[in-house]
């Protein structure tokens, strides 16, 4: 199994799901938004050690295809992409370049070596702002994407060429997952979320917050058309998240075409919710004060994530309470992030 981002937040859980569940794991990542030292913590967790790391840009062709000669890869689980939206829109090129440029170089090594399995890191954020599904209830995958910044359209644009190249490979099986809100963290408390420099996303700025990192919290907008005013969206454990993918795995072998499914919970949180069950959770106050929107929110996002547990069995097992519990521990224990921790030893290839 080749993941691709496997050092980075959701890859590194994978890596962990999928070592706990018997396979080999060869993980390549560049890591320009992750630590190596990560994945010393993946192999503590799993008791294991991951096959192989490769420290690659995925566009580095030679590079990329010189790993799938040196290892017999029946899949692959691919996460690396560049993920901040406001970022996107300032950088929109170099988003294009690397997350279409990163999968299309991806595929050119799977087709060369004939790897038929393809696990792909999709967004919620590809229905752009469609306010919710029909009576702005939860959004099922037949909506369709209005993607309305760099980041969303390079997820949407990676969708059509896997589509079409499924549709010219028909030994190729793709799987397309589409995140709604990810966040928590392993329950061990030793791999979580650590972004770099201050966090753009709502857990982890929480968290830094009621460990004393930051002073207050700024909610994004208190005057939308939501039961509290403020924005609500449909937040996913990270380790009901990783599971979907072992589950997909365990299926893809022998299927070939393109799925995409949906991953969340069909609960929709508030900011203040998410501020509440935090506070709750950790003991600690959280302090904030409402601010203007963020351009580029929506009011709501809440999937119609039913159909991958009609197809496959997957289902979320995690609420809110725990994810807000597992991020706090790993907040706690890691109060720099990963800032410190042991450095990996020599690459092992
Ligand atoms: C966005 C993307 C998602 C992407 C994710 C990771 C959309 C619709 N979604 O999620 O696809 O995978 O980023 O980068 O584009 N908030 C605050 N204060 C903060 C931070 C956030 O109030 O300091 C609010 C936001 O306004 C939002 C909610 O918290 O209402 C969640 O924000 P965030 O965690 O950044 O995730 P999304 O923007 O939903």
């Amino acid at each position: 199994m080749l993941v691709t981002g496997g050092a980075g937040f959701i890859g590194s859980h994978a890596c962990v799901d999928l070592l706990d569940h018997g396979y080999e794991v060869i993980v390549v990542d560049d890591h320009s938004h992750s630590t190596p030292q990560v994945l010393n913590r993946v192999e503590r967790i799993a008791g294991r050690f991951v096959g192989a790391v490769y420290e690659l840009d995925i566009r580095d062709r030679r590079a990329l295809s010189a790993v799938f000669d040196r290892h017999s890869v029946d899949a692959v689980v691919h996460f690396a992409a560049h993920k901040a939206v406001g970022e996107s829109t300032r950088m929109p090129v170099q988003y294009y370049d690397n997350n279409v440029g990163g999968t299309t170089s991806l595929l050119s090594a799977m087709h060369e070596h004939d790897v038929r399995q393809l696990v792909f890191s999709s967004s919620c954020s590809l229905y752009g702002d469609t306010g919710g599904g029909p009576d702005g209830g939860p959004l099922d995958e037949s909506t369709p994407p209005a993607p309305v910044n760099p980041y969303a359209s390079s997820k949407w644009l990676c969708e059509q060429i896997l589509a079409d190249v499924c549709r010219h490979w028909p030994e190729l099986a793709v799987l397309c997952l589409r995140y709604f809100n990810p966040v928590g963290a392993h329950p061990s408390g030793l791999l979580g979320e650590d972004p770099g420099g201050t966090p753009d996303n709502l857990m982890p700025y929480v968290a830094q917050v009621a460990v004393g990192r930051r002073k207050q919290l700024r909610v994004f907008g208190g005057d939308y058309p939501t039961p509290d005013g403020t924005a609500i969206r449909d937040y996913l454990h990270v380790m009901d998240t990783v599971e979907a993918h072992r589950v997909a795995l365990d299926h893809l072998a022998g299927e070939s075409g393109m799925r995409v499914f949906n991953l969340g919970t069909g609960t929709g949180s508030s900011v203040l919710d998410v501020i509440t069950a935090f506070g709750s959770v950790s003991g600690r106050t959280i302090p904030y004060e409402i601010v203007g929107r963020r351009p580029g929110d929506v009011a709501r996002l809440v999937a119609d994530a039913s159909a991958i547990g009609r197809a496959w069995g997957w289902r979320p097992t995690r609420d809110l309470s725990t994810m807000c519990r597992d991020a706090w521990h790993f907040q706690r224990l890691n109060p720099n992030g990963y800032a410190g921790s042991a450095r990996r030893p020599g690459r092992r290839e």
